[in-house]
């Protein structure tokens, strides 16, 4: 086409289309050396399976230390070397999980999962995926334990703080960029805990009773992107039970689904002492044992599957099948010439985790304007609480990081405000857990009044009070749930105490999961929610609390009024009883509940505040009909009305009205993080898929899109839709 002149419109739509094409050739030269390299790697893999004994073989498909497995040095094949996990590359432990005590293996603390997911930004969980790979491999670890994104089912699990939130489609986007992020890296993410892993308690027998279309909308579409989009290449296998068979031994999980049905070429690994057998575990799709403890040859996977082979009772077939799949890890990451240094403990990594941090904070509540803090006006400060000076990086069962550095609260506020403010601290409650039981946290402490009366005496001569309450790493733990909601260690009496003492008091909540702060909403008129928030966690809520920062968090799971507004726990289907539990609810997890059940939560899902205001207009799709493989192209403005610039998110919700089957009320579909300046108006564009609508018929075993009409809501939060049309799904 010969182009003699071309307008100002012309110009740009060729532009347009040129990069459009470019990117169409880039992706495509993309997949195409995706897949010659797996060609190539398939080749290499065949060639090695040939050459191996039975006995290396086997060897490979065990643990040989407490996070690695054996390689075949003749071969040149090295063992997979994983660690955890979610907030960063975890210190190296010995056998027994003492920590190994050495000094070369700090790392970056990150944000935890449910911070990261109320950022709403699945660019800030790829660059979170793209530094923990990074530093993964400066540890020469070549599998990451992570990311975790179990469903937040009810909101006393002790694992909510490590994943993200109560939505699958919320879930869905953070886990696709974290693993690309992850292997961007040529480090393999290992998504977790595959599935339905949704409390602590009995976590090790507790088998799941849930109906397949809440298995299928709710608990497993996070799994299926992070395999089918984010082509993950490790998963780890659930300790629980889902429908009487152990998921390390699933075959309906992990043959039908995981490898049949998404096609998953990777390797699926144990939870730690989470295998139950040796040729169920076989043959059911379980392709490495992991575990603490040795003697390692006495695993499942180890002796006794060789006698297993040599008795015909699992096939060569089948072990060479395992082999394949942990070699395919091995040659996109150890084996591959991109596992090179690596980098740990970079500025660009702290930069990541206090930019995921500042993006978390919610505000939920500044009624009387007391945030952010006039500090033309205000000559003191009150800082106050155990979570002011409290670090997070390490705490209760499980993975933490060896941070090389945590800024705290108190030391934020320093950071931020040198000597211009007076800062009065008091510690006002001892945030140190007690435990006896196993499973449920017993953890009973209540307030001390001589500490009270010491934060009572800074609050009354200082300016302004910050309270620093809330959970914290050993309150809130993996292998046990909260026993309630409520605020541990007395700090209730100590909000009355000094909210009484000083009219201008703002409360922080510091926590990974719902807690029952009524009282505080009722008579605070300041309040701030923030998360174990990594190393820069003092810094980003600082520049929250002085304005440099405007918050744009929105919570990732509801904040129920009361325990027994939550699903769950309505329908006494928690935690189970004789280790079943029934998830009675079915796909009416979270806001879905709330929603359709026309209850009032304390927060709603999708909720944050700003400094400023935000105005919906103009929603409008692209067409009014549309036919089943067509995607719904959605627009509308946002309106800043504020003197400070900040960032929305736009939350797209579609409801179903006349449905031929039960469905939520709402239910997300789409969402946008956007920057907004003073004063200013941005455009903003989302779309879905039509198939997207579509809910999973049991009857037929397959996902059905209704025809009729569709309400699309756009949406501030789950409770504050601005905006509404109708579009119509033909036959
Ligand atoms: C734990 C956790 C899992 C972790 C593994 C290794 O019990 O369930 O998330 O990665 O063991 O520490």
């Amino acid at each position: 086409m010969l182009i003699k002149s071309l307008s100002a419109k012309g110009f740009l739509l060729l532009t347009f289309s040129t990069v459009f094409v470019g990117t169409i050739v880039a992706q495509e030269k993309k997949s195409q050396d995706r897949l010659v390299s797996d060609a190539a790697i398939e080749t290499k893999i065949d060639v090695l399976i040939k050459k191996l004994t039975m006995e290396e073989k086997i060897g490979m498909l065990h643990a040989n230390s407490i996070f690695g497995t054996a390689g075949v040095e003749r071969l040149g094949i090295p063992g997979l070397m994983t660690d955890d996990g979610p907030l960063g590359v975890r210190e190296d432990i010995k056998e027994g999980w003492a920590s190994a005590n050495l000094t070369t293996d700090s790392a970056t603390f990150f944000p935890n999962g449910s911070a990261i997911a109320a950022t709403w930004n699945p660019t800030l969980a790829y660059r979170y995926g793209h530094d923990l790979g990074e530093e993964s491999k400066a540890r020469k670890k070549n599998i990451i334990l992570a990311p975790a994104f179990n469903i937040a089912r009810t909101p006393l699990c002790g694992r909510t703080y490590e994943y993200y939130s109560e939505d699958p489609y919320l879930n869905t986007r953070l886990a696709v960029q974290a693993v690309e992020g992850i292997q961007s890296q040529n480090v393999a993410a290992c998504v977790k805990h595959f599935a339905v892993n949704n409390q602590e308690v009995e976590r090790g027998r507790i088998n799941v009773e849930v109906d397949e279309r809440a298995l299928r909308e709710i608990y497993l579409p996070a799994f299926k992107a992070a395999i089918t989009e984010g082509n993950a290449w490790t998963i780890m296998s659930a300790y629980n039970k889902l429908r009487g068979a152990y998921c390390s031994e699933n075959s309906y999980l992990l043959q039908k689904i995981l490898k049949g049905e998404w096609g998953f070429k990777g390797a699926v690994i144990s939870d730690w002492g989470g295998t139950h057998s040796t040729v169920n575990a076989a043959n059911n799709g379980l392709d490495v044992e992991m575990g603490s403890d040795p003697p390692y040859n006495n695993y499942y996977f180890a002796a006794k599957l060789l006698d297993s082979v040599k008795a015909g009772k699992v096939s060569i077939k089948a072990i060479d099948e395992k082999v394949r799949r942990i070699l395919w890890v091995i040659y996109h990451t150890s084996l591959s010439d991109k596992f090179t240094d690596g980098k740990i403990n970079t500025p660009e990594h702290s930069k990541t985790a206090y930019d995921i941090a500042s993006e978390s904070i919610v505000l939920l509540k500044n009624d009387r304007h007391l945030l952010p803090l006039n500090l033309s006006a205000i000559k003191s400060i009150a800082v106050i609480g155990d979570n002011a000076t409290r670090t997070f990086h390490l705490g209760g069962f499980g993975a933490g990081v060896k941070a090389r550095y945590e800024v705290t609260a108190l030391a934020g506020l320093q950071n931020r405000l040198g000597n211009k403010v007076t800062i009065n601290f008091a510690q006002g409650y001892s945030g140190v857990f007690k435990q006896t039981g196993p499973n449920i946290n017993d953890e009973t402490s209540k307030a001390d009044p001589a500490m009270i009366q010491e934060a009572v005496a800074a609050a009354k001569k200082s300016d302004v009070a910050i309270l620093f309450i809330g959970g914290n790493r050993d309150y809130e733990s993996e292998s046990r749930d909260r026993r309630d909601l409520g605020l541990p260690f007395g700090e209730q009496d100590l909000v009355d105490a000094v909210t009484a003492a000083n009219p201008n008091t703002i409360i922080v909540v510091v926590g990974g999961a719902p807690y029952d702060i009524g009282k505080i909403k009722q008579n605070n008129h300041a309040i701030v929610w923030s998360w174990y928030n990594g190393c820069e966690n003092g810094n980003a809520l600082a520049d929250v609390l002085t304005g440099k920062i405007n918050p744009s968090g929105k919570l990732p799971f509801t904040f129920p009024a009361s325990l027994g507004q939550s699903p769950a726990h309505a329908l006494n289907a928690y935690p189970g009883n004789d280790f079943n539990v029934k998830y009675k609810e079915g796909i009416l997890v979270g806001y879905r509940w709330f929603d359709t059940k026309r209850i009032e939560p304390l927060y709603p899902f999708g909720y944050g505040l700003s400094y400023t205001t935000f105005d919906y207009t103009d929603l409008t799709t692209d067409k009014k009909t549309y036919k089943k493989g067509d995607v719904v192209q959605v627009a509308l403005k946002v309106k800043n009305n504020g003197q400070v610039s900040g960032k929305e998110t736009i939350q797209l919700y579609v409801s179903k009205p006349h449905s031929v089957v039960l469905r939520p009320e709402k239910e997300l579909k789409a969402f946008a993080k956007v920057p907004v300046d003073a004063n200013g108006t941005a455009r903003v564009s989302m779309k879905f898929n039509v198939s997207d609508l579509a809910y999973f018929d049991e009857t037929g075993k397959k996902w059905v899109t209704e025809p009729g009409d569709y309400k699309i809501l756009a949406g501030s939060s789950s409770r504050d839709i601005r905006l509404l049309t109708t579009i119509h799904v033909t036959r």
